[in-house]
Order: structure tokens, then C-alpha cells, then sequence
């Protein structure tokens, strides 16, 4: 399955904070917003991510993440011209895509809670057309909405409805089968001009080939769209991280869990950001799992720690 991390649009809502920089670049907590979605994307187990932005803030992206290698991905980048929608990232990325699977994740998108990589990673083996994420929310209004039958079976798709029939966010986590590529293609752009991602979802619900996959109570979806609920993620990392010890999104940790990287390509990252916290973790976590072999870095001790 291969990765599309869209980090573009104009982040109006969050002037002054973006008037130069990218929305998904600004800091939750202390780290850049785009690592928490990139982290999504590896623990689902995707190497292979094209991160798509405006072309003003591009480059800022290539700075920050580079080609990759360094935490054994491939990372390429394609320009969005003008925000047209979600969905255009599907066609932007169709050659990204080729004859793949795709799981395309907004850029502001930020997610944990526990079992959470395992259950992306199953999701993405059991793939039959479309997998979403739904997460209830108090103010349904302004996402796109899903409304289940009494057995989750997914019955309605609408984007920012005035009536909603649920509380049941569609989170900005989408995975699709290579039929999304032309689908995308052949979209029509909206009343308010853009392509839409719940068309795309609503075809593949109309061919009877949506799942709708509840991100129940032990997980946190958290909106970074305005002034204060950045603040509320950040204020919510710096929580977790510091009671429980750990880092969430922490793109290097995960690199090295996931045996993308080695304990010396790890150490090296840590020591490039030697004299930061961040640094100092990186290191205790390869000299821990140095220190007690038999706990190596595999994926199974992955979702107590992100
Ligand atoms: O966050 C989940 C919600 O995201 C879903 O529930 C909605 O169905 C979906 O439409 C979307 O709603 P938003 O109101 O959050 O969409 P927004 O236009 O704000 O775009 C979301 C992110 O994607 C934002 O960081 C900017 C980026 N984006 C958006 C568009 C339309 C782009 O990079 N390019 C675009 O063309």
C-alpha cells in the first residue's frame, strides 16, 4: 500500500500563526504537526509516501523530511497548484499510486490511542474496496458525517451536513483499493468548487464496497484547525508524554520499531539532535532494547508506547 500525506490549503483560519509557514509545519507540542499523520502512515505499515502541498510550502516539507532514507522510507512531493479539494490529491498522486493500494491521511490529522497500529494494519490486509474512520463528535456539523445501522453497517455518507443524521465523524484517514485512482479522475467538482472526498466515499458506499472501521472510546482524533484546539493537541501531548514517559508520533521511534531502521541509524538521528529531549529519548530507547535483547523493537510492544 503506498501513502499520500495531503498538507496543503490556505490554513486561513490559523492567520496570523501561517502567514509564511505551512499549517501542518507548526509546532503540537514539540514536534512538527505533519509527523503525527506521517507516523500513521509507518505504523500502518507504508514505506512508500508522497506528501502533497502548495507550491509556496513545498519546499519546506522537503527541507524538514528530505528523500526519506533516513527513516527508511521513500519519500516523494507533488505540488497542489490551488486547494480543489481533498480528492484531488488522489489524482495528483495517481502515478505515485500506480497499481497500489493507497492510504491518504490530511496533514492535520492527529490520532492515538491504544491498539491503534495493529488495527491499521489489519485494516489495510482486509482492504475491499474503501476503509474510513469514524470518531463521534459533539459538533457533527462541520466534518464529513457517517450514519450506521445498529450493526456499524455503513447507510449515509454527507459532508458537512446541517441535519446530521450522526455524531459520527469521517476522519482524515481514507484507504482505497487502485479503483480510486480513476474514480478520482472522473469527479466532478462541487457546488463550492473542489473534489470532494466524500463523493469518492460515497461511490465506493454505493457499490456496496465502504467500511466504516469506530475509533471507539480508548482513542483520541484531534482537530488542529483553529487556535484552540492546536493548543488542546498540543496541551495533549505534553500531557501523555510527560506522565506515561513516552512520544507520540515520534517519527524517529518509529522508524526503529518498526526495523525500518537500525539501533545505529537511530542513534545517529538522536545525536543529530543531541542536547534536546528528544534527543536524549531517542538514545535510552535503543540502550534499552540493547539492554534487554529478548525486548526488541518489533511491532507487538508498539501500541502500548504510541
Ligand atoms: O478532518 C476530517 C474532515 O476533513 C472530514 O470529516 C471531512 O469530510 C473532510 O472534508 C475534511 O473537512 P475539513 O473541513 O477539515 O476540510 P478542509 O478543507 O479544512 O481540509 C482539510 C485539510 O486538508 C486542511 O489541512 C487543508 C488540506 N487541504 C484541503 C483542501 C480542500 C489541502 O491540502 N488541499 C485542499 O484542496
Amino acid at each position: 500500500m503506498k501513502g499520500i500525506v495531503l498538507a496543503g490549503g490556505s490554513g486561513t483560519r490559523l492567520r496570523p500563526l501561517t502567514g509564511v509557514v505551512s499549517k501542518q509545519i507548526l509546532p503540537v507540542y514539540n514536534k512538527p504537526m505533519v509527523y503525527y499523520p506521517l507516523s500513521v502512515l509507518m505504523l500502518a505499515g507504508i514505506r512508500d509516501i508522497l506528501v502533497v502541498s502548495t507550491p509556496a510550502h513545498l519546499e519546506m516539507f522537503q527541507r524538514l523530511l528530505g528523500d526519506g532514507s533516513r527513516l527508511g522510507l521513500t519519500l516523494d512531493y507533488a505540488e497542489q497548484k490551488e486547494p480543489r479539494g481533498i480528492a484531488e490529491a488522489l489524482v495528483i498522486g495517481a502515478d505515485h499510486i500506480a497499481s497500489d493500494e493507497v492510504a491518504l491521511i490530511l496533514g492535520d490529522n492527529v490520532f492515538h490511542g491504544y491498539g491503534f497500529s495493529e488495527l491499521l494494519r489489519t485494516t489495510a490486509a482486509d482492504l475491499d474496496g474503501c476503509a474510513l474512520f469514524g470518531y463521534p463528535v459533539q459538533d457533527p456539523w462541520r466534518y464529513g458525517i457517517a450514519e450506521v445501522d445498529a450493526d456499524g453497517r455503513l447507510l449515509s455518507l454527507a459532508e458537512k451536513p446541517s441535519a446530521p443524521r450522526s455524531n459520527l465523524a469521517v476522519t482524515g484517514l481514507y484507504m482505497y483499493d487502485n479503483d480510486v485512482v480513476d474514480l478520482a479522475r472522473d469527479l466532478a467538482p462541487s457546488a463550492r468548487g473542489e473534489l470532494e472526498i466524500t463523493d469518492v466515499n460515497r461511490a465506493y458506499l454505493e457499490g456496496g464496497r465502504a467500511r466504516l472501521v469506530q475509533l471507539g472510546r480508548g482513542f483520541v482524533w484531534l482537530d488542529t484547525g483553529t487556535h484552540d484546539s492546536l493548543l488542546e493537541a498540543g496541551q495533549y501531548v505534553q500531557i501523555l508524554e510527560q506522565r506515561q514517559g513516552v512520544r507520540i508520533g515520534c517519527v524517529e521511534e518509529i522508524a526503529y520499531r518498526m526495523g525500518y531502521i537500525s539501533a545505529e541509524d537511530c542513534l545517529r538521528l538522536a545525536h543529530e539532535q543531541a542536547g534536546t529531549e528528544y534527543g536524549d529519548y531517542l538514545v535510552g530507547l535503543v540502550e534499552q532494547s540493547r539492554e534487554r535483547p529478548g525486548a526488541a523493537p518489533v511491532f507487538h510492544s508498539l501500541h502500548k508506547t504510541l
